[in-house]
């Protein structure tokens, strides 16, 4: 049966800077706490760096020609702090203004929208030592002058703005099990950078909508990520641990924004440990975002663990998963991507049910949605069937979601490239095109001309 999706729904792809770009060092940028990180011995597989990457900082207008043949309504990039502003503030570097211009007139030229992440992990490596990065007091405001640096020179052509990538990611990973930039581990640091990228959320906004967007006329808001978690059992306790684990992933995040402050559920179990908001900054949180944003990969079981810890969490010990008292699971019948994410489209349909609810049906936008498998070449070109059903049964869901009654408008495939997965490095495959590390081919695969026909058709 196919399904349709509405006039108008925004077909896109997405990438971040630092995973695509390359030149990390050249026309005046500045390091990033991405570049050191890399540099440290054991933090990412085999050594990769973002050094190269895609070199899609050389390659815009054939990326873009690339976009282009795919049929690409939208495309979703970010901007390099450190690129902009060498040392995270101060004094802006041309050129690098130069590159995102350039980037963005070609692609309105190609017809393709720019939707423009403002931060996605890429922290200027100098105020990780001269402020704290963002366990620091300053973070939010210097934020919000890098905003403003944006919105001044790109604000005329960009009409689509998402302030922060994923806080959920940089505050577990990045400050809870160390496995991201910048690399510390702690039980309670999460919730302090967590506040802080709320708060630096809000500034831009605030920015934007008192500076810009009157004579801009675009749209602004917030990225973030969630899995689904579905109860073990039909139990209380287990349905109580599913709901608990969606406030502590999502709605640690989204309540603020959409309500003004934390879930009643983390205030209670974290105490002191969870920061507080002022009654001024809850009325610059509660509907600072114009849209919901949501970037979203699989689905784990949960189920209560009050008395009786198995599991402490899919990403390693300590941290969040002990304040929930929620152990996670999947069911070994689950087909798995290269990244071990289990692939489960009704997980996909029943989250966005969740956030039509509990936000009052506001327009969603997932930002991303994908899955890395390994390439299998045949006749030199990469047959990608697995990822083509991956997509299949995603964009079916959403499809379904939508005729239930939510708000989904637009979707973004991860990634347009294979490119450097983070702390995988470029192990895993994630793009709808090939990237041969040395040789930089980019080889068309199934996959990319299968979402040519879905974005044709409007319709999967
Ligand atoms: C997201 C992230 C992307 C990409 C993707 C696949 O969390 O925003 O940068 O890495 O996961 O792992």
């Amino acid at each position: 049966m196919t399904q349709q999706f509405p006039a108008n729904f925004i077909w896109g792809s997405a990438t971040s800077a630092y995973q695509v770009e390359g030149a990390w060092n050249q026309d005046g940028k500045g390091p990033s706490i991405w570049d050191v990180f890399c540099l440290i011995p054991g933090k990412v597989q085999s050594g990769d760096t973002g050094e190269i990457a895609c070199d899609h900082y050389h390659r815009i207008s054939a990326d873009v020609a690339l976009m282009k043949t795919m049929g690409l309504k939208a495309y979703r990039f970010s901007i390099a702090w450190a690129r902009i502003l060498p040392a995270g503030r101060g004094v802006v570097n041309v050129q690098g203004i130069n590159f995102y211009n350039k980037l963005i007139d070609e692609l309105l030229a190609a017809g393709i929208e720019p939707w423009v992440t403002l931060y996605h992990w890429d922290l200027p490596a100098a105020l990780e030592f001269e402020i704290d990065g963002w366990l620091g007091n300053e973070i939010a405001t210097v934020f919000a002058e890098y905003a403003e640096v944006c919105f001044t020179h790109f604000g005329n052509r960009v009409k689509n703005w998402i302030t922060i990538n994923e806080a959920w990611v940089v505050a577990i990973l990045g400050y809870g099990h160390g496995v991201f930039a910048p690399g510390k581990k702690s039980n309670d640091l999460p919730y302090l950078a967590a506040h802080n990228l709320l708060l630096a959320h809000a500034q831009a906004v605030n920015v934007y909508r008192t500076k810009f967007q009157k004579q801009q006329k675009g749209f602004i808001g917030i990225t973030n990520n969630c899995d689904w978690r579905e109860p073990l059992t039909d139990s209380v306790a287990d349905k109580e641990a599913a709901q608990r684990a969606l406030e502590f992933f999502l709605a640690w995040f989204a309540d603020p924004v959409y309500k003004g402050d934390y879930p009643a559920v983390m205030k209670e179990r974290l105490g002191n440990r969870l920061p507080t908001f002022t009654q001024e900054q809850k009325m610059l949180l509660k509907g600072s975002s114009d849209f919901f944003g949501l970037n979203h990969y699989t689905t784990m079981y949960a189920s209560d663990a009050t008395n009786n810890k198995e599991l402490e969490s899919v990403y390693g010990n300590g941290g969040l998963s002990e304040d929930q008292d929620v152990n996670l699971s999947v069911d070994g019948a689950w087909k798995l991507t290269a990244m071990q994410w289990a692939i489960v489209p009704w997980g996909c349909k029943k989250l966005l049910q969740w956030i039509e609810e509990r936000y009052d049906n506001p327009n969603i936008f997932i930002t991303e949605n994908g899955g890395a498998f390994d390439d299998k070449l045949i006749d030199g070109q990469v047959n990608d069937v697995d990822r083509i059903d991956f997509f299949k049964g995603y964009i079916t869901a959403i499809g379904e979601a939508i005729d239930a009654g939510v708000n989904v408008k637009g979707y973004f495939i991860w990634s347009l490239l294979d490119n450097f997965e983070w702390a995988s490095g470029y192990s895993k495959k994630f793009g709808i095109h090939a990237v041969e590390k040395d040789s930089m081919n980019r080889i068309a695969k199934a996959s990319a001309l299968w979402y040519r026909d879905v974005i044709t058709n409007n319709a999967v």
